[in-house]
């Protein structure tokens, strides 16, 4: 009955120890208080089972120690069926029982809701897009209304990454090939700003393959979805200028002839630009688009390649380069 009672004990506190100290980040999402039931569940298991052996370890230690001189050599037991069935039923029965109700959690995180939100999601490396084929409209956020599901529909454009917003708990990878498309089904309930971060190693930015998601209230998402729609049928120098403040190319690039990071772009549109390697080529718009995808490949004399990040390759589509190179050349 101690030994008992000092199991029961221990396991509470390391329990309630390991709970306190917020191992985990918010539940954001309704998936996320699945999991963590699930976790808890699991989590108290293991404190029993901790508990458990260090107690009578302790016990062992105390009780059959060496006393005195007496020098006796331990009892030899032969066999125990007893112990042998206990011992393969009891970890059997606890194996079956945590994939009952892992597997039970697993169906309930995926549970579909009619009226879900659908959000197109592509990764490559090492950018992410999201598509709202709903609205037909593309970012590079994850914006998402709260309190209503979205079901993600992901594919990779390259190698395998993996979505994962910690705050939502649940993951999905993304697979190669147009017939490989994955399903995550996420209903966020917090307001706030999360990330989404790649959690399968997919090459050299691994680490830095991570977007914004921002979860806002549906009046809000309503609000940005509309402003996306009137941006989209704008005309072509409106987006183009548009876009260039969301991509922050003016970080870098002035548009009054000063100089910044990178070449600026007034004037830039036909002018001669002198390339490292000597020769001399004009700005024009087919300049411009492989200057913006592949800004490493024609270095311009005075500008060292490899500042201007390789990330609007697979983000920025056509039309949206196009309506960049309009807005580029008002800038004469
Ligand atoms: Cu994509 Cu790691």
């Amino acid at each position: 009955v101690i030994v008992a009672g000092f199991v029961a004990v221990l396991t509470v506190l390391v329990d309630f120890t390991l709970r306190r100290v917020g191992l985990l980040p918010i539940e954001a999402s309704t998936q996320a208080v699945i999991i963590d039931r699930l976790f808890n569940d699991h989590f108290l298991m293991i404190s029993f089972l901790f508990s458990l052996i260090t107690v009578f370890l302790v016990y062992s230690l105390i009780v059959f120690r060496q006393r005195g001189k007496e020098k006796i050599a331990g009892k030899f037991f032969k066999s125990s069926n007893k112990l042998e069935v206990a011992w393969t039923i009891l970890p059997l029965a606890a194996v079956i029982y945590f994939s009952y109700i892992g597997s039970l959690s697993l169906a309930e995180t995926r549970k579909v809701d009619p009226q879900a939100l659908e959000v197109k999601v592509t990764g490559r490396q090492w950018s992410w897009t999201f598509e709202y084929p709903e609205y037909g409209i593309t970012s590079d956020t994850l914006q998402l209304p709260v309190d209503r599901q979205v079901l993600l529909k992901l594919t990779s454009q390259d190698v395998i990454h993996s979505f994962w917003v910690p705050e939502f708990r649940v993951k999905q990878d993304l697979l190669p090939g147009e017939n490989l498309v994955k399903e995550l089904r996420i209903t966020p309930t917090v307001i706030g700003t999360y990330k989404v971060r790649c959690a399968e190693l997919c090459g050299t930015l691994h680490a830095y393959m991570e977007s914004p998601v921002v979860v806002v209230s549906q009046a809000d998402f309503q609000a940005w979805v509309d402003e996306q729609v009137k941006l989209l049928n704008a005309d072509p120098v409106t987006r183009g200028k548009e876009l260039v403040k969301q991509n922050g190319c003016t970080a870098c690039h002035s548009v009054d002839g000063s100089r910044l990071v990178g070449p600026t772009w007034k004037g830039l549109f036909d002018s001669q630009r002198v390339l490292t390697d000597g020769t001399t080529v004009t700005a024009d718009e087919v300049y411009l688009k492989n200057s913006i995808l592949k800004p490493n490949v024609q270095v311009v004399e005075g500008y060292p390649a490899g500042v201007m990040p390789q990330t609007y390759l697979g983000t920025l589509s056509d039309k949206d380069i196009a309506d960049i190179i309009a807005f580029i050349k008002t800038l004469q």
